[in-house]
């Protein structure tokens, strides 16, 4: 354990004691003085919001702060930091980068949590806690009342339903991350250059010559707030938004608000020379590239140790097991699949 996980794990101690000591406060200390901020929100049950506030005492302000500006008492040692509510820019939602999210969307990361982030999974409260904390950590925001609600990105047909045709979009996933879209040019490419060439070629692109520097690890990219955010290498860190097919489709045509990661599903379309034609590239290439990086997931080395489990968010690169690779990280040796919990 390095010191900072070290003082990590007894800043959380610290927390839960203390979370414990809040849970028995006399129901008379409470400040129920603080106006009602819910006017944001009209129609609400007050009952819900009562609960949704009672909640968020007792699970989230250590960590999103009384004022839901992200900065609890713990904040200071996490890394990503807890989100601010107040600018309600959220990153894992079904709108587009940059829209306000879905109920739903609030929803799943407060039942499932954010792996590989300090975000945990409430995966046990009732159905109507969770409507209560959404209702209350959305009353943080004037946002709500300010905008449209916005609409979901599209489900559209997936193409790859049948198991028979998950080798056909894998295939053509790979080949549509490394030749049209590009991703490498943030996450890592999982395929020589020459490869790389061949796919664009395919596609109706051109060869390039150039390729960025150190092509097969992540490029650090700020996010809005300037943190130098690493994508994540799939073959070793963690996704935080879940591993399902439809959680990575999400994550990919609706893009992550606030960072470099982009919105796919209004710009991937390539129509065929021949309008009667099918298009050489589609929205249902977003669809191949869920089943690809899902892949690339299975693919983590089975016994990949605490220790090397690197934090994705870091200032800069740590290569905890050793220098970055030279050339593409084979697959690992071994053919037991790795236990990835698909339904996470
Ligand atoms: C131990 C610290 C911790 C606790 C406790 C915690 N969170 Fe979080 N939460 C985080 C961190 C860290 C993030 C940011 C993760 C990231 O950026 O990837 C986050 C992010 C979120 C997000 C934003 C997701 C998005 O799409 O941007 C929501 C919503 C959220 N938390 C709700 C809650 C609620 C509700 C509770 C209480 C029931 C709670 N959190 C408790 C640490 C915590
Ligand atoms: C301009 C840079 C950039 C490009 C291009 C890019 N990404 Fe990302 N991507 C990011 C960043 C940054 C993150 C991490 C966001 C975070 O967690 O804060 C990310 C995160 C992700 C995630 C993880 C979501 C989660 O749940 O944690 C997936 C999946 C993903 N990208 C897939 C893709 C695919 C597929 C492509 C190509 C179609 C692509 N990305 C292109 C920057 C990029």
């Amino acid at each position: 354990m390095t010191t900072k996980q070290i003082s990590v794990c007894v800043a959380l101690l610290a927390y839960s004691i203390w979370l414990g000591a809040c849970a028995d406060r006399p129901e008379k200390d409470k400040d129920t003085s603080r106006p009602a901020t819910f006017g944001f929100q009209t129609g609400l049950d007050e009952s819900l919001i009562a609960e949704g506030r009672l909640a968020y005492e007792r699970y989230c302000i250590g960590c999103h702060g009384e004022q839901g500006d992200g900065k609890g008492d713990a904040a200071v040692f996490l890394d990503p930091k807890p989100r601010n509510f107040i600018n309600a820019q959220y990153k894992f939602s079904s709108t587009r980068s940059g829209q306000l999210p879905k109920d739903e969307d609030l929803k799943r990361t407060i039942k499932y949590g954010l792996r590989g982030s300090a975000m945990p999974a409430f995966n046990l409260l009732p159905e109507r806690k969770v409507d209560a904390l959404v209702a209350y950590i959305k009353a943080f925001s004037p946002k709500w009342e300010e905008r449209e609600p916005a609409a979901a990105i599209p489900f559209v047909g997936n193409p790859y339903m049948s198991p028979d045709d998950r080798d056909e979009a894998i295939a053509r996933g790979e080949k549509i991350y490394h030749g049209y879209a590009a991703c490498w040019s943030c996450h890592p490419s999982y395929v020589s250059e020459a490869k790389i060439n061949q796919y664009l070629v395919e596609l109706g692109g051109s060869a390039r010559t150039e390729f960025r520097a150190n092509l097969f690890e992540p490029e650090g990219k700020p996010n809005d707030e300037g943190d130098l955010i690493y994508p994540p290498d799939f073959r070793r860190d963690f996704v935080r938004a879940g591993m399902s097919v439809e959680d990575l489709y999400r994550s990919i045509a609706a893009g992550i608000s606030g960072t470099a990661m982009p919105t796919w599903v209004d710009s991937i379309h390539v129509p065929a020379e021949n309008p009667d034609d099918p298009p050489i590239v589609s929205q249902a290439d977003l669809w191949a590239m869920a089943y690809y990086v899902q892949d690339l997931i299975a693919q983590r080395p089975a016994l990949l140790a605490e220790a090397q489990v690197e934090v994705r968010d870091r200032p800069r690169p740590i290569y905890l097991h050793g220098e970055p690779p030279a050339k593409p990280p084979e697959a690992p040796a071994t053919t037991q699949p790795v236990d990835v919990d698909f339904e996470f």
